[in-house]
């Protein structure tokens, strides 16, 4: 995918009101201080305009297509309407089918238990688990990690122009990494899947969040994301996009809802006629407030403005880029090197310091809470390190020689909610902990770093 540098000229706007933003917790150091989420690609936290919604929805929760009441047709009406209105979001097509999950994960799973008959699934190495992993019952051809945005759009060319027979195939890919933020070709990458026969499938998990999605200017089959990452953390999260194979395929989960009709045989077994479209494969009460809840962030971001946003999350990406660039010790992990476009999420390790206790000393001593390990993509991230090696579990005091490697790293995200004082405190942090060390002692607990005492 190509992101517009219109965006670089845009009015940069204010960060978004979320929760927790005057949250303060204790310091080991003493006294207490506003926390910085900057854990955004794990889960962003909740914009207030959310919240706001689902408070005053909350009065009115009643099941959905299964009651006569009033509240229970409302509740129906308001989580249809949530399916049209994420849709337009992702400017899917008219023919597009949108079903409402539980997380990316959950949508990936979907769509591979749809794989038709001697479907061949590809998918590169550097892929997030969710991405990486759901295929495992069809032929996987894994792809290596490319350098190079183009060198992606030539290796998958390779990969299918190869394949035999030319049976139904599938690409997933990501849309920005979990790991680097880097961005993926993925209107090209589309392409090329068509070009030889393939669909398509973009986990959106990482880019959703960040820049608008379109499911017809990318022309990718699927779509997939999820409503936590995205401000809206009530447990949803959306498949979008061609009905063929979800209608072809058994339901995803076997129960009320998605049956039109069961009845005992005369042999007493079970007959059952499974429904069509989004019902087909939404079994159980859906998450009427989970899927309100992601409506509710769609229009919010829309109405915010994606131009302004992108320019104020460029803006704090090459803050971040040029601040830990100007800390000694501190590597930022790349796939796609310098010239690579980002969203807020950036990785690194700091030479001589485990990445475990470096997110530690963070969180206990400047109350920044950020991510360290392999970030559940661990083939890319050991790519990246270079190491095959399994992370260490003990974090202890600063450790090594200078300059040998962590074999984890330190992940920090951010998104519309991120005022410039908590990427300025991290900063401060960062530069601080490098210069002079932790001022506490840690220990390991569970597998986690955690304070001595
Ligand atoms: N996928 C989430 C992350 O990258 C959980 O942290």
């Amino acid at each position: 995918m190509t992101v517009s540098t219109a965006a670089a000229d845009q009015t940069v706007c204010q960060p978004l009101s979320v929760l927790g933003r005057d949250v303060r917790v204790p310091l080991v150091t003493g006294g207490e201080v506003e926390y910085a989420a900057l854990d955004y690609a794990a889960s962003a936290p909740a914009l207030q305009r959310v919240w706001d919604d689902v408070a005053a929805y909350a009065p009115y929760y009643g099941s959905v297509h299964r009651g006569a009441g009033y509240l229970s047709q409302l509740s129906t009406d308001l989580f249809e309407k949530a399916r049209v209105e994420v849709a337009e979001f992702l400017d899917c097509r008219e023919s597009d089918e949108l079903l409402f999950t539980r997380s990316t994960t959950d949508s990936l799973n979907l769509l591979a238990a749809c794989l038709p008959a001697g479907c061949r699934v590809f998918v590169f190495e550097t892929e997030h688990h969710a991405s990486l992993l759901p295929w495992r019952g069809a032929e996987v051809t894994h792809l290596d990690a490319p350098r190079t945005p183009a060198e992606a759009v030539t290796t998958l060319e390779r990969a299918l122009a190869a394949r035999e027979p030319h049976g139904p195939a599938l690409v997933c890919v990501t849309g920005a990494s979990n790991v680097t933020g880097e961005i993926w070709p993925v209107r090209e990458l589309a392409e090329v899947a068509h070009a030889h026969g393939a669909r398509i499938v973009l986990d959106a998990a990482q880019l959703a969040p960040h820049h608008p999605v379109s499911v017809q200017e990318l022309d990718v089959d699927w779509v997939a994301f999820s409503g936590h990452k995205l401000y809206a953390p009530f447990g949803s999260g959306v498949l979008a996009g061609r009905s063929d194979w979800l209608e072809e395929a058994e339901p995803y989960l076997a129960g009320g809802g998605a049956s039109r009709s069961v009845s005992r045989r005369e042999d007493g077994g079970v007959d059952v006629v499974w429904h069509g479209g989004a019902a087909r494969h939404e079994a159980g009460s859906p998450n009427v407030i989970g899927a309100y809840a992601i409506a509710s962030a769609c229009k919010a971001l829309t109405e915010a403005g994606f131009d302004s946003l992108v320019a104020r999350e460029r803006q704090l990406v090459e803050r971040v880029r040029a601040g830990l660039a100007d800390i000694p010790g501190v590597t930022v992990l790349s796939l796609f090197g310098e010239a690579a476009e980002r969203v807020g999420v950036l990785s690194f390790v700091v030479s001589g310091w485990n990445s475990s206790h470096f997110a530690a000393a963070l969180s206990a001593e400047y109350g920044i809470g950020v991510r360290d390990g392999l970030f559940c993509a661990h083939p890319l991230v050991r790519t990246l390190l270079g190491s095959t090696a399994e992370a260490p579990g003990e974090c202890g005091a600063p450790e090594g020689a200078a300059g040998e490697q962590s074999l984890n790293a330190i992940r920090v995200s951010f998104g519309a909610g991120t005022p410039d004082e908590h990427v300025e405190r991290f900063l401060g942090a960062v530069r601080e902990l490098v210069t002079d060390g932790a001022r506490w002692t840690y220990r390991t607990e569970g597998g986690r770093c955690v304070p001595a005492v």
